[in-house]
């Protein structure tokens, strides 16, 4: 049997809007009426950890109400003909609960809470959970596992390893304006190719083919593209 080619995935906001969760970049500086820096940095979360806590607790709670689309459900999908790897923005589980099995959280997740002693140690909580600055799991106070701005991204080197050993990369609704997880795409060797699926892209980088496409149409395009081109190999 031949070796599966290497398909690493860039995910942002953009392949949940279609399952109703909000963008940022679409909000005006908003995250569900909340200023962004207020709720998404380290600055914010020092000022008022009480606002933070419920924030999240609140974007927790409404992932019970929303399912993963198809766009999701598709690159589970192309696991059957790809070795796949999922790198996401996104702190929702939407990538878990379509069954993708390789996902690398570079903004953290709210399926989690994390050690303030300890930036390594995560546990994993249910919907329902509301953490509070007072919280204490297996004798530690928590936060939210969220990566703030401002603050380091961890997984960003392991993200970067898989880019570069990408045999195909493809960028779905991010607005690429955020660092470092933008510049992922600098790590893709030379010859790869290149997709980025997103209706409204507000920058296209040189050699790349874009699918001005919503997260589901894009998706149902690229995956026959994908099966066409690259499934035989
Ligand atoms: P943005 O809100 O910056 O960009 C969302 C992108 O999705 C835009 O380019 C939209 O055009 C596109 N989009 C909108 N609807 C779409 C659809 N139906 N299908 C496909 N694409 C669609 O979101 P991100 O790039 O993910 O960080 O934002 C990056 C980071 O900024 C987030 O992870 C978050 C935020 O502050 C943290 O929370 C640390």
């Amino acid at each position: 049997m031949t070796k599966k080619l290497k398909l690493v995935v860039s995910t942002g906001a953009g392949i949940s809007a279609e399952s109703g969760i909000s963008t940022f970049r679409d909000a005006d500086g908003l995250w569900e009426n909340y200023p962004v820096m207020d709720v998404a940095s380290a600055d914010g979360f020092a000022r008022n950890p009480v606002l933070v806590h419920n924030f999240y607790n609140e974007r927790r709670q409404a992932l019970a109400a929303v399912a993963p689309n198809n766009a999701h459900l598709l690159l589970h999908k192309l696991e059957d003909y790809f070795d796949v790897y999922v790198i996401t923005q996104n702190v929702d589980d939407l990538h878990e609960r379509a069954g993708s099995s390789k996902i690398l959280h570079l903004h953290g997740e709210l399926a989690k809470l994390r050690a303030l002693d300890n930036e390594s140690l995560t546990f994993k909580v249910d919907y329902k959970t509301k953490s509070t600055p007072e919280t204490v799991i297996d004798g530690h106070r928590v936060r939210p596992h969220i990566v703030f701005f401002q603050e380091a991204v961890p997984m960003f080197e392991p993200a970067v390893e898989l880019v570069r050993q990408a045999d195909i990369f493809v960028i779905i609704g991010t607005s690429l304006v955020v660092y470092p997880a933008a510049a992922l795409l600098n790590y893709v060797r030379a010859g790869v190719p290149v997709y980025y699926i997103d209706p409204k892209p507000s920058r296209v980088p040189q050699g790349v083919t874009v699918i001005r496409k919503t997260a589901t149409e894009g998706m149902a395009e690229l995956y026959d593209l994908l099966l066409k081109r690259y499934g035989n190999e």
